[in-house]
């Protein structure tokens, strides 16, 4: 039983569900990389749904497999899903396919469910009769991956899986009494994008807690917050017109702006989204219950926010810098040298470069505000000071990433500006993260 049970407490997967409704459209205006007007109507249905159900964002954009799932026990590598009869799936009949997605058994072994088949579970047929026939138009790859899953014994037994398949696949369940834009926005966020295996938190075997469906969950480095509509901890107070702005964009001006894993949910997959399919989301997600968490969301007081400290500052990239070195000479102490301890001249020589003496950064130089953001204005400073630690990176930015400071700052130095831009960027009245809490929050 022990191995059993260690396998059990250490996969990551996620949930599913069964009726539901497939929208037969293609959509309209969106454009789609992979869709090509030589290949079949129903192909083309199957790209979108691809997009959908963010199969790149493990498989990478051309399926070639080889990339990490990091899961407690060790990486579980993607496989090479195109077409090839090497190392692809160039052999599998779709019968083959259907199995893979809903239940995670290949033609020879079982899956980890670092494949999300608890979620896809409940895709429906006509929709994987689609993706099937899209996979049979991509180009194969005539090479395995680079890297592939090595787990020790006794993890490297496979079979091992179905037993906690009976318990945990699948397990989210529709719920009764939803309108039909609203099932299609279940069926989107619960099967298809399998938003859950990041937001909801996991119960003792590693599956899915239905009880804290989409309350917020810890992701490696990262946290996936509370998406419920709940007002203080969770997404209440965002308008459905707001869930479909920070899906199609990966940001809502002085809101939320998506750095981390869900940039890779946006890049990859809800940018390219029907209108349509956005909206039933956001409709479905205001219904979600509502769960309230200590994880609570200081609102915008939008008087407390800076404003710019000029019109032309944040665009005149010789005028910030200017305004920069004034600055920090301003933060110089008497004798002459930099307190380097003082908040706003730490803030000044790390940070201001890219977002800016007053946080409005530089659009030009595309880097994004951070004036306002949830990740800092969460009672919480977690999110926050994992951003300054580790790094981070827009959906859709092509500018150089934010690099982590866990090296150059100490625990103090980062508390100090964490408490800085709390304060000035995120409105609140006071912050006193210690560096203790620092140290605990990086451990
Ligand atoms: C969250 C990451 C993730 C997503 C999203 C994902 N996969 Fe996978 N997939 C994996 C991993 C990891 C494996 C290998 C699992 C293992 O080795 O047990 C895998 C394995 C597979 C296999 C089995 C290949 C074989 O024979 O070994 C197929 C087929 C597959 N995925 C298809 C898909 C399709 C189609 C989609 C989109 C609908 C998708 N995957 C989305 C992570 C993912
Ligand atoms: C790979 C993990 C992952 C997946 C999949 C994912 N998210 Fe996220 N999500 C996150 C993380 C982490 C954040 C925190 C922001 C960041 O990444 O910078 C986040 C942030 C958000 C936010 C902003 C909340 C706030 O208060 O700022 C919303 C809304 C959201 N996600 C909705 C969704 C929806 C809807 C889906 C499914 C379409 C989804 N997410 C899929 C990890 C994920
Ligand atoms: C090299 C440029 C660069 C530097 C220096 C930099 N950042 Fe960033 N920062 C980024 C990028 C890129 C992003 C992702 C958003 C984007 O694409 O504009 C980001 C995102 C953020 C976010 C939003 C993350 C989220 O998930 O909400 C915060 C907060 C942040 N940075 C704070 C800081 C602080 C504090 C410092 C100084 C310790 C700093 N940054 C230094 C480039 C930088």
């Amino acid at each position: 039983m022990k191995p059993f049970s260690i396998l059990l407490s250490v996969i990551a997967f996620s949930m599913a569900s069964s009726t539901v409704i497939a929208d037969g459209a293609i959509p309209p205006n969106v454009s789609l990389p992979n869709v090509s007007p030589a290949n079949s109507d129903l192909a083309n249905r199957g790209a979108y749904i691809a997009r959908t159900a963010d199969c790149m964002a493990c498989h990478r954009e051309d399926y070639s497999g080889g990339v990490p799932i990091e899961t407690p026990i060790g990486n579980i590598y993607s496989t090479n899903i195109t077409p090839s009869q090497r190392y692809g799936i160039g052999n599998y009949t779709e019968a083959d396919f259907k199995k893979v997605l809903k239940k995670g058994r290949a033609p020879n072994h079982q899956l980890y469910p670092a494949m999300p088949y608890p979620s896809y579970h409940g895709m429906v047929d006509a929709d994987i009769s689609a993706l099937f026939a899209y996979f049979q138009t991509v180009p194969p790859v005539e090479a395995a991956p680079e890297k592939t899953t090595k787990l020790p014994f006794p993890l490297s037994i496979r079979s091992l899986m179905l037993a906690w398949n009976v318990i945990n696949v699948p397990a989210t369940e529709n719920r009764l009494g939803l309108t039909q834009t609203q099932q299609r926005g279940e069926y989107l966020v619960n099967n298809l994008e399998h938003c859950g295996t990041c937001h909801t938190p996991r119960n003792i075997t590693q599956g899915l807690d239905k009880d804290m469906y989409l309350s917020g969950a810890p992701l490696g480095k990262w946290y996936a917050p509370n998406i419920t509509p709940d007002n203080d901890s969770g997404i209440g107070r965002w308008s459905e017109q707001d869930i479909v702005t920070y899906l199609r964009t990966g940001m809502l001006d002085k809101r939320a702006y998506a750095g981390g894993p869900m940039a890779e949910a946006v890049a990859h997959s809800t940018r390219y989204l029907t209108d349509k399919d956005l909206s039933a989301m956001a409709a479905y997600l205001k219904v979600v219950p509502i769960i309230k968490t200590d994880d609570y969301l200081i609102p915008v007081n939008v008087a407390r926010l800076p404003s710019p400290v000029s019109r032309s500052i944040t665009y005149d990239l010789l005028e910030q810098k200017d305004y920069l070195a004034q600055a920090k000479a301003n933060t110089t102490t008497n004798n002459g040298t930099v307190d380097s301890n003082s908040s706003k001249a730490l803030y000044l020589a790390n940070c201001a470069s890219c977002h800016g003496v007053d946080g409005y950064a530089q659009p030009d130089a595309r880097y994004a505000s951070i004036v306002g953001l949830s990740s800092i204005r969460r009672a919480k400073p977690d999110a926050l000071i994992n951003v300054i630690a580790y790094g981070a990176k827009g959906a859709l930015n092509t500018a150089p990433k934010m690099p982590g400071f866990s090296k150059e700052l100490s625990p103090v130095q980062i508390a100090s500006i964490t408490n800085y831009v709390r304060v000035n960027f995120g409105g609140l009245t006071s912050s006193d993260v210690s560096a203790t809490e620092v140290k605990r929050i990086l451990k």
